[in-house]
């Protein structure tokens, strides 16, 4: 089916900047610089410095700078690691590649981590808290680094959702011992298939990292110092990303507009419960990777706009502690799994055109006047 609007539109999004982004994986080539190489190298520290972090190390995933955060931070079996059933599973699922048990708490009304609930799950095995900052827009980072500070855990952010989305005046991805990114062509900052990185102010874990992402070699003298895996971003992806990075501020800007948009053509709907519009005063800065509504009829919304040429998308329809095949049923997370009924994306990304999002806004209108 051809949409009118689209959940991604990659080719129109490559085509404002194809010229740029042909020119970067040409010199790539034409040098030979394929892994390890420059432009990865430039991409780091950029990356680092729009976040407000020391470093940051290209990997080939968001759930690998999830996963090797961990394995740098020394987490593994015995200990327990605090995080929500409301996340892409991989951030599960990371804490127990390492062995680690994950421990889940129910979301507050904003869908992210309720930060109470964490102090009451801690035991005597919490090493570790990864809070998710999702759809763009932070986890309370102040409250949540409190409990941390008491409690001595490490935290891991997962910042897959949330590049360039800021609490307090800090960005995502700047709290945490590691904020983990991803650069799934979707997401805020998107690479050309799959890539991530983990952003870091600690020497010692930006180190163990380069390591842990090239099979523990240190290859100036040849030694391998730990058991590692293969985990590069590859350079014709940092050769891409670094045309991109330029344009992020702006793309999060257009995100921002498309938000406000939605907000003032929707919020006459009572049925429809919005996400926060954006705002330049109080504490968060958000950036809308997903612009996530919910709604009681939410499946009959969707069949609706699908019908009329939107393409929509539902994270998550089964909650991770109630996929059979996780384990995690023992948690009991009612915010999660209302949540789960509720919620429907409806199309955000920066090529989104003005007449688009209005057409959106009319056919959630046309539903409820259907009733
Ligand atoms: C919240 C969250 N965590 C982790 C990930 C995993 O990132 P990747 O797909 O780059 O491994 C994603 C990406 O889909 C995500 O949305």
């Amino acid at each position: 089916m051809v949409y009118k609007v689209p959940f991604v539109n990659y080719p129109e999004h490559y085509r404002r900047m194809w010229n740029e982004v042909i020119g970067a994986i040409s010199e790539a080539l034409s040098r030979g610089d394929l892994l390890l190489r420059g432009q990865l190298r430039q991409f780091e520290k950029d990356i680092a410095s729009f976040i407000g972090a020391k470093y940051a190390v290209g990997l080939n995933s968001g759930t690998d700078a999830m996963f090797l955060s961990l394995k740098a931070a020394g987490i593994g079996p015995g200990d327990e690691v605090i995080t929500v059933a409301h996340t892409f599973v991989a951030t599960i699922a990371t804490i127990v590649h390492c062995g680690a048990t994950p421990i889940l708490v129910d979301v507050e009304e904003d869908m992210n981590m309720d930060v109470e609930q964490v102090k009451r799950k801690i035991s005597p095995k919490t090493k570790a808290v990864m809070p998710i900052h999702l759809n763009g827009r932070l986890c309370n980072m102040e409250k949540l680094m409190a409990i941390a500070d008491e409690y001595n855990l490490i935290v891991i952010e997962d910042a897959a959702q949330a590049l360039g989305a800021g609490f307090n005046g800090k960005k995502a991805g700047s709290f945490g011992l590691t904020g983990c990114f991803s650069l799934y062509p979707a997401k805020m900052l998107g690479a050309a298939g799959d890539g991530g990185f983990a952003t870091t102010s600690n020497e010692e874990i930006e180190e163990k990292m380069r390591l842990l992402r090239d099979h523990g070699q240190q290859r100036t003298t040849g030694k391998i110092l730990y058991y590692g895996f293969n985990s590069r971003l590859d350079n014709i992806q940092a050769a891409i990303l670094n045309v991109k990075l330029k344009y992020l501020p702006k793309w999060i800007e257009r995100r921002r507009e498309i938000a406000k948009t939605y907000h003032e053509g929707l919020s006459d709907i009572a049925e429809v419960k919005l996400p926060q519009p954006p705002t330049t005063t109080g504490p968060y800065y958000d950036v809308y990777q997903n612009y996530v509504i919910r709604i009681k009829d939410r499946d009959e919304l969707g069949k609706f706009l699908e019908k009329n040429g939107v393409e929509i998308m539902v994270s998550w329809r089964i909650p991770n502690h109630l996929q059979p095949s996780l384990n995690l049923k023992h948690f009991s997370l009612p915010k999660t799994e209302k949540l789960s009924n509720e919620v429907v994306s409806l199309p955000m990304y920066p090529e989104l055109t003005d007449e688009q999002v209005h057409y959106v806004i009319e056919i959630v209108h046309d539903f409820y006047e259907h009733q």
